[in-house]
């Protein structure tokens, strides 16, 4: 698993992506990679050596002899071409202008688009521009797609300008907008379009600090999925293995979605056998105490692992519950609570009626007998019953006694998946 990712982020000009980009990759402490300013520079080249950007061989040999270099720093890019320093120069309007055309041409896109798989090619960067999240990297681990409206966007080059003394009016910014969006977003090789895959965030009504919160939050996300699946996928493949793991009913797991998992508790390791083969995410409830150790709460809390204060009602708990489970993820609860438990418990009984959700009941057998199945004696066998499904207990009235009688129906239910081994 890759630690340090490739973030995308594309859209059309003034969409806000640089800065946001620029603030992200200072928090993250990753590199920022503005690549419009690679597109500039090659426009900057081609006018000071009078090229015809219809003469591809010219174009060719400029390409050849043309050397880009960029300081990146988590701040923001200088720009350099064969040596000297162009940054302020490429942002005026001329070049602006040039580089949306020079970008339309094949040999300079390849070029561009070599140099920037060889910048991220280690990961930890944030690159920003029209393609790179359909383009130059269409693996990125995250890809963001930013828009705004015109009149927003124009308003904001404005501002920029006027802040550097320059002179231009809002009308002749909007229109220069208007004309680059049309001739980036009709071109024929790599035009600016949403990756399938990317996440659009428009910024019109959005300040930088929020534009930046929302990014992060979904890396932040996104980060826990990566690593939630490492893991799954891992001891999946321990179980398979080592514990000679046997699904029985395997074709039902499809269909495990926005439910209560109910299971038998025997091993300490049933949680995570059953969360390994479960497609997708689920959560767990586990005892509070467990999360005093640091490190164990930061595992946790990367499995999904909610805490639950025992021997009282924990709000704070059935709170996390409800909306876990009203967002339309599934969760794990072990009817008998603990795995020395005599009875069970009517927990599960108040999610399912209150929250009016399905049941899955789930029987896991010699997840104790390490030994025995690694030795070839017996397996790891997990059983995947039909799902209780909600009508069936819809007209139960909310009482504390339909409670506890539906979480012994759940247990039972459980059971009787023995006979099926
Ligand atoms: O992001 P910018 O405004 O500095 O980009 C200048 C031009 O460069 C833009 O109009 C289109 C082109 N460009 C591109 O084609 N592909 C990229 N990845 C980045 C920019």
């Amino acid at each position: 698993m890759r630690k340090r990712f490739v973030i995308a982020i594309d859209g059309p000009g003034a969409s806000g992506k640089s800065t946001t980009a620029k603030l992200l990759a200072k928090k993250m402490k990753y590199i920022y990679i503005d690549t419009g300013a690679m597109y500039r520079a090659c426009g900057l080249c081609s006018l000071e050596n009078n090229i015809d950007l219809k003469d591809i061989k010219a174009l060719e040999k400029m390409l050849d002899n043309m050397e880009i270099q960029i300081k990146y720093s988590q701040t923001g890019n200088q720009i350099f071409l064969n040596g000297k320093d162009i940054s302020s120069r490429i942002r005026e309007a001329d070049i602006t202008k040039l580089s949306s055309e020079i970008a339309v041409i094949d040999i300079v896109r390849k070029k561009m688009v070599e140099l920037q798989r060889q910048i991220g090619k280690d990961g930890g960067v944030i690159m920003d521009g029209r393609d790179i999240g359909t383009v130059v990297f269409p693996n990125a681990d995250f890809k963001f797609f930013m828009i705004a409206d015109v009149e927003t966007r124009a308003l904001r080059r404005w501002k920029e300008a006027k802040d550097k003394g320059e002179k231009i009016s809002l009308n002749d910014i909007e229109k220069e907008l208007v004309w680059r969006d049309r001739n980036d977003s009709t071109r024929d090789i790599a035009p600016l379009k949403q990756a399938e895959d990317a996440i659009a965030v428009d910024t019109s009504d959005m300040t930088i600090q929020e534009q930046v919160d929302f990014i992060l939050n979904v890396i932040k996300k996104g980060k826990r999925r990566k690593i939630y699946s490492f893991i799954c996928i891992t001891l999946y493949f321990f179980m398979r293995v080592v514990w000679r793991l046997e699904i029985i009913h395997k074709e039902r797991l499809e269909s495990i979605e926005n439910c209560i998992i109910a299971a038998n508790h025997i091993s300490a390791f049933d949680p995570l056998f059953i969360g390994a083969i479960i497609p997708g995410e689920i959560y767990y409830l586990a005892k509070a105490e467990l999360f005093k150790n640091k490190l164990l709460e930061k595992l946790l809390k990367h499995v999904n692992v909610i805490p639950v204060k025992r021997g009282r009602i924990d709000k704070g708990a059935i709170r996390v519950v409800n909306e876990v489970l009203q967002k339309g993820h599934s969760i794990m609860i072990f009817p008998e609570g603990t795995r020395k438990a005599t009875s069970v418990k009517a927990g599960i009984g108040k999610f399912a009626l209150q929250l009016q959700k399905d049941i899955r009941p789930i029987f896991i057998k010699n997840s104790t007998d390490f030994w025995k199945c690694f030795s070839g004696k017996r397996r790891l066998q997990i059983i995947i019953a039909e799902k209780i499904k909600a009508e069936s207990f819809s007209q139960l009235e909310d009482t504390k006694e339909n409670y506890r009688n539906l979480a012994s129906n759940v247990m039972k239910k459980i059971l009787e998946l023995e006979n099926e081994c």
